[in-house]
């Protein structure tokens, strides 16, 4: 039952158990050795929290401020490809479940549900759209211009893909989406009939996309718009000076570059060089309120998940997926409350040290 998860990992064992192989794989999965994707986790827990005390958390809020706006939480979905390989009601379900827990949530480029019925499935949700661009400027504008049009409030330029990593798992599996599975949307743009296969997809995508582009984009959006992917204070400089009015810190969940930071080694010198000037978010291996708290206390302004969404999803529809968004949430809570923090607002690079070199998570 739902009700008796006590954490995400439950729920992950649920949702795994609900999947075929090919699609729990593909779900799972990483690049390479799939080195970042074991790291991404691991790489919370080589932090500390400093907690400070006796100062009254009676009332303690995990609400934060996103783009302007008040979210209940600081825990947002992340874009993620193909959900009605994980449960019938796919990225509708993820939006319901999103709202209920007041969660703002992302739309892949690769959803099988297009933003406008998205949208009516979570009337009161806050709901933000990811972006490939496509080789046609005119496919990228109108998957754009969908979403947008749909209330969409914020587009994420996915940036560290195309090309598509080397996925090992879904190789082996020769793992090919199901017939009936479309993204209507990206047929619709293209002017296709039939549904494309994800090898197509990626082909079709901006090989040649450049920071040109991002500022390009920015400037004709009239939301805002966030580069996701990136793990260099460098780039995240790039970013801003192209116009962008926040950055991803991400490694696509660690399904592209093997060997690519972990997002808790990257998020602290980003966070430093962007320095309150635009949003900072990231993602990668959040599965516990204190991560949350943790990338908080490193200088993000909130976090994605996207495997433990997915998780709930594949468990139980819409009820999985605020299920495991409100654990992340009370885990925050009282996390919060045992840093003597009133709100994540309250967080600092004080809450937080490095962890001693030898721990429970040495190897
Ligand atoms: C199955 C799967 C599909 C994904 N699809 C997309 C996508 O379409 N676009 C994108 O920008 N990121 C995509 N991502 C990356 C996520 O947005 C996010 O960066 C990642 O899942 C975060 O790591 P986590 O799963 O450990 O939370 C995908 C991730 C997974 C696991």
């Amino acid at each position: 039952m739902i009700a008796d998860w006590i954490n995400v990992a439950d729920a992950q064992r649920v949702g795994e158990e609900k999947l075929e192989q090919g699609p729990r794989d593909y779900f799972a999965g990483g690049a390479g050795d799939e080195v970042t994707l074991r790291e991404n986790v691991a790489a919370w827990g080589h932090w500390r929290l400093r907690p400070r005390v006796l100062a009254d958390v009676k009332a303690v809020s995990t609400g934060v401020a996103v783009l302007g706006k008040p979210a209940r939480t600081p825990v947002l979905v992340a874009p993620v490809a193909y959900q009605r390989m994980a449960h019938p009601e796919a990225e509708s379900g993820m939006a319901a479940g999103a709202v209920e827990a007041g969660a703002v949530m992302c739309l892949s480029t690769l959803s099988t549900t297009r933003p406008a019925e998205v949208a009516a499935a979570a009337p009161q949700g806050r709901h933000w759209f990811q972006l490939y661009a496509f080789q046609d400027a005119g496919v990228t504008r109108a998957l754009m211009e969908e979403a947008i049009d749909a209330g969409f409030e914020a587009i994420l330029v996915t940036a560290d893909a195309p090309p598509g990593g080397n996925r090992e798992r879904d190789r082996r599996n020769r793992f090919t989406l199901p017939k009936e599975l479309g993204t209507p949307s990206l047929t619709a743009a293209t002017g296709g009939e039939v549904a494309l296969t994800i090898e197509q997809t990626f082909a079709l995508m901006n090989h040649a996309l450049t920071w040109a582009d991002v500022a390009d984009l920015a400037s004709e959006c009239s939301v805002p718009v966030f580069v996701k992917g990136l793990l260099t204070a460098e780039d995240a400089e790039l970013a801003l000076d192209h116009g962008a009015a926040g950055v991803v810190v991400s490694n696509h969940g660690g399904r592209q570059l093997d060997r690519s930071p972990a997002t808790a080694e990257a998020l602290p010198e980003i966070a430093e060089t962007v320095d309150g000037r635009a949003t900072v978010l990231v993602d990668g291996g959040i599965r516990r309120g204190i991560d949350v708290a943790t990338a908080l206390a490193l200088g993000a302004d909130a976090v994605l998940v996207g495997r433990p969404a997915l998780w709930g999803l594949a468990a139980g529809g819409r009820e999985g997926v605020a299920r495991v968004l409100g654990m992340l949430r009370d885990e925050l809570e009282l996390a919060l409350a045992l840093c003597g923090c009133a709100s994540p607002a309250d967080l600092t690079r004080a809450h937080v040290r490095r962890a001693p070199a030898t721990s429970v998570y040495s190897d």
